[in-house]
């Protein structure tokens, strides 16, 4: 009959939609194998940044921080991050010996796109402009605080408080910055103020921070990671290892050498405690830079990477962070609608607005607890007109994308604690992850996957994931600490 016929011809098309919706999602769909080969190329990065005196895709940056805190830290510090869309200003209070008692005070300062992409100088001019305001708001202009900058951006050091920027990453393009010790740039910054003075003793990458801040809770905290805007880890490495700094350290004066020896009296995990060690800022979002995730990397990859403001950069973080994950569902769905599957085949002007798709609606999309007309009115806040059909897809085209990235974060985790067992020769190996970022936080499914394709593909190691609080900041005022503390 007539009848039939119709529904037999709705059946088929539904089939047919679903088979290309299925077919433009494989890619994004890993393998065990896939995952094990990303650990496997993730752990030859870290080896050959951590030999290579050159320039190599992982960059493996020495931090000068030589061991995680011991709850002897004491006094009043200012902490300042800059890193994410905002700036944050902290001051933190440490009680000698009462350890998980750090009072704290923060503010939170939104860093205009136009100042994030204009003059090196207006934008340090911005931070010291809200420094200015912190210290009002505290009644504390006069004090001259010891003080920890928390950069996170690839930085090459030296020393503790110096730190070249290597390249921006994220949404950061100031001009005249790239080449220049950050900790300079403040400090000139706050001079043509010329209305307060900070003490800056510390220059601390925001994985440094988390684990340093996590690491005053549980000592077998000896990695951080960022699931946020962007993503990084970093972690405890033995000396021996790091051959870049070889050379500094092979000329040390006796100055430093009494830094290492005294660095390592802080170790607290029994059996290495004479193991001199230092943390280590992989920046792995530079994994792929050289065409080695290209067998993963699916054309709308291709397509956000091309559009981002450092094509060709940070390829890795392209797949797995908070700044880059909308846009790759971004660009499925324009590619769905293009071919008639979605939103009745009708592109828009909000489909092809970049930016559209934040992490924040991301995890909304995916919570379990949304019904899927809450996904509609979502996409309709978003303005996008969606069926019911339309908003199954979408949701379906979100935990792809964020599934990988989670699995692609495991599989790199799973490296880098492998490498730590190694070293200590273990069969197995207990250890913790400070962990902090948007993305971890506050993604129903992110923190799930990424521990699951950890424990999976690192079967010999027990390893705990720990969210900081207040991480990157309180961190960077422990590092101002434990940094201050040898000049008392
Ligand atoms: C980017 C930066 C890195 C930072 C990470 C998380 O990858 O290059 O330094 O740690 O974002 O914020």
């Amino acid at each position: 009959s007539k009848g039939a016929a119709l529904v037999s011809a709705v059946a088929q098309r539904l089939a047919s939609q679903r088979r290309q919706v299925d077919e433009t999602l494989a890619p994004f769909r890993l393998s065990q194998e896939q995952l094990q080969l990303v650990k496997t190329r993730m752990r030859a990065g870290l080896e050959a940044g951590l030999k290579s005196k050159g320039p190599s895709t992982i960059k493996m940056l020495p931090s000068f921080v030589y061991r995680t805190p011991d709850g002897t830290e004491k006094g009043k510090y200012l902490a300042l991050d800059l890193g994410g869309t905002n700036f944050r200003a902290l001051l933190v209070n440490f009680k000698k010996g009462l350890q998980h008692n750090a009072r704290l005070y923060h503010k939170i300062y939104t860093i205009p796109q136009e100042i994030m992409q204009g003059t090196g100088e207006e934008l340090f001019d911005h931070i010291a402009q809200c420094v200015s305001d912190f210290l009002d708001y505290m009644g504390m202009k006069n004090a001259r605080l010891p003080a920890g900058f928390t950069f996170s951006f690839p930085c090459e050091q030296t020393a503790i408080d110096t730190g070249t920027l290597v390249s921006w990453t994220k949404g950061y393009k100031a001009t005249d910055c790239e080449g220049h010790d950050v900790v300079s740039l403040l400090r000139e910054a706050i001079k043509r103020r010329n209305e307060f003075d900070l003490d800056i003793v510390a220059v601390v990458n925001d994985t440094v921070g988390t684990m340093m801040s996590c690491a005053y809770e549980d000592p077998q905290c000896e990695i951080g990671l960022i699931a946020g805007t962007g993503t990084n880890v970093c972690y405890m490495e033995e000396l021996k290892n790091i051959k870049k700094t070889e050379h500094k350290f092979g000329k040390t004066e006796k100055g430093e050498k009494e830094d290492m020896v005294e660095g390592t009296e802080g170790e607290k995990n029994e059996g290495d405690a004479e193991i001199p060690k230092m943390c280590i800022n992989t920046e792995w979002g530079g994994l792929g830079d050289d065409g080695s995730l290209d067998d993963i990397i699916t054309p709308y990859d291709v397509e956000v990477n091309q559009n981002s403001l450092n094509p060709g950069k940070q390829r890795f973080e392209k797949l797995t962070s908070g700044m880059y994950l909308g846009e790759v569902v971004r660009q499925v769905l324009l590619d769905l609608t293009r071919g008639g599957l979605l939103f009745r085949g009708h592109v828009t002007e909000t489909l092809k607005t970049p930016g559209i798709f934040q992490t924040k609606y991301l995890s909304q999309i995916e919570s379990d607890r949304l019904a899927l007309l809450q996904v509609r009115s979502i996409l309709q806040q978003l303005g996008l007109n969606s069926t019911c059909d339309d908003s199954i897809i979408v949701k379906e085209v979100c935990g792809a994308v964020s599934r990988r990235a989670a699995q692609l974060c495991g599989a790199g985790m799973a490296a880098v604690v492998e490498k730590i067992r190694e070293n200590r020769g273990l069969d197995h190996l207990n250890i913790t992850v400070g962990v902090d970022g948007a993305l971890y936080k506050l993604h129903p499914h992110f923190a799930g996957v990424l521990q699951e394709t950890a424990r999976i593909l690192a079967p010999q190691c027990n390893v705990t994931f720990l969210p900081s609080e207040e991480g990157s900041g309180k961190g960077a005022a422990l590092i101002t600490a434990v940094a201050r503390q040898k000049h008392d």
